[in-house]
């Protein structure tokens, strides 16, 4: 799969007072009516937990100056208590974080979750879309590498 080039979204939701985020390349389309969109994640990780309690989250398309922010957001063990405080954000109406610097967002309510191996299959009704930086190069990976 290396050689597969994607982007790559952080992924973000917030349960009671805490901010939750993942960096994601799992994300894609799945359906245009209704507006369904997918990502996968891993189910011993921390964001599995959050997303099954978070029935809101936010999908931000990285622009390529955002690397650092995916680094970040891929970080296992990183504290979750102040997590946001390294990167630029502002929040939508439902508090959720949404990075500043992206090329747009989606605001997405979970419709389904499948599980999938030693991953869960997120699938996510698409609420709003907000384009902010369209010009803007994409974030991409390939080779293990994000440029
Ligand atoms: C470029 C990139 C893409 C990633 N894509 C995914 C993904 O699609 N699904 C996933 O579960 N983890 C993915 N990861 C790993 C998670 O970002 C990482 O495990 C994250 O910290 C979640 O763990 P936590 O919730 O326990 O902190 C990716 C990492 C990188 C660097």
């Amino acid at each position: 799969m290396a050689r597969v080039a994607s982007g790559v979204v952080v992924v973000t939701a917030r349960v009671g007072d805490e901010d939750h985020a993942m960096t994601a390349n799992s994300f894609t389309s799945v359906s245009l009516d209704p507006q369904l969109v997918l990502f996968c994640v891993q189910q011993d990780s921390r964001f599995h937990d959050a997303i099954h309690a978070a029935p809101r989250w936010v999908v931000n398309l990285l622009s390529a100056q955002q690397a650092p922010a995916a680094r970040w957001f891929a970080e296992r063990g990183r504290p979750l208590a102040g997590q946001m405080s390294l990167v630029e954000f502002e929040r939508d109406d439902d508090g959720i974080a949404v990075l500043t610097g992206s090329i747009g967002h989606l605001g997405c309510t979970t419709e389904e979750i499948h599980p999938a191996g030693d991953h869960s299959i997120v699938v996510g009704r698409v609420q709003r879309i907000v384009y902010e930086n369209l010009t803007a190069p994409p974030l991409v990976y390939l080779d293990h590498r994000l440029g």
